[in-house]
């Protein structure tokens, strides 16, 4: 990710803070919507992890200039993606339901340039995850 890309990252933070609960609702919406084989995934999770996923999203725009504050967060919950059978073929799902939420919160600020920029992003985060996955999966 180049700098220009990552400052358009950080300037949609705090859009993203303050619409965090519209992000959440739209995304799980157009996920399952478009996955319904993505709920069983989901069968199990607490009622605050949908917050979780927006409160993340919105710390990754903040500090996408300091990725290694995130480090500790990401081992985290790559754990339990990996408790729950998270496979690398699901990212595209969320990824695409997290754009579209991305693009409705930000409405008329959703220029091509910021789709762009967030669609490289989490690629970038999604790959972060996967490689992670894969370590914990070989090892367990
Ligand atoms: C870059 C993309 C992703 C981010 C930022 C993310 C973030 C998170 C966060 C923050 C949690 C809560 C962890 C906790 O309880 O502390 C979580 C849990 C979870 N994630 Fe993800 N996630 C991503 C991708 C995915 C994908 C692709 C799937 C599958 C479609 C998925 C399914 C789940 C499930 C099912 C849980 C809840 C597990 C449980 O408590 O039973 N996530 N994720």
């Amino acid at each position: 990710m180049n700098e220009a890309t990552k400052a358009i990252i950080k300037s949609t933070a705090p859009v993203l803070k303050k619409h965090g609960e519209d992000i959440t609702s739209v995304m799980y919406g157009v996920l399952f919507e478009r996955h319904p084989e993505a709920k069983d995934l989901f069968k199990d999770a607490a009622p605050d992890q949908y917050k979780k996923l927006a409160n993340m999203v919105y710390a990754y725009a903040a500090n996408i200039d300091n990725l290694g504050s995130l480090q500790k967060g990401i081992d985290k919950v790559a754990k339990i993606h990996v408790d729950t059978s998270i496979l690398p073929e699901h990212y595209p799902w969320v990824g695409e339901a997290l754009l579209e939420a991305i693009r409705q919160v930000l409405g008329d600020a959703a220029t091509d340039e910021v789709m762009d920029a967030w669609t490289e992003a989490y690629g970038f985060l999604a790959e972060v995850f996967i490689a992670r996955e894969k370590e914990l999966y070989i090892a367990s």
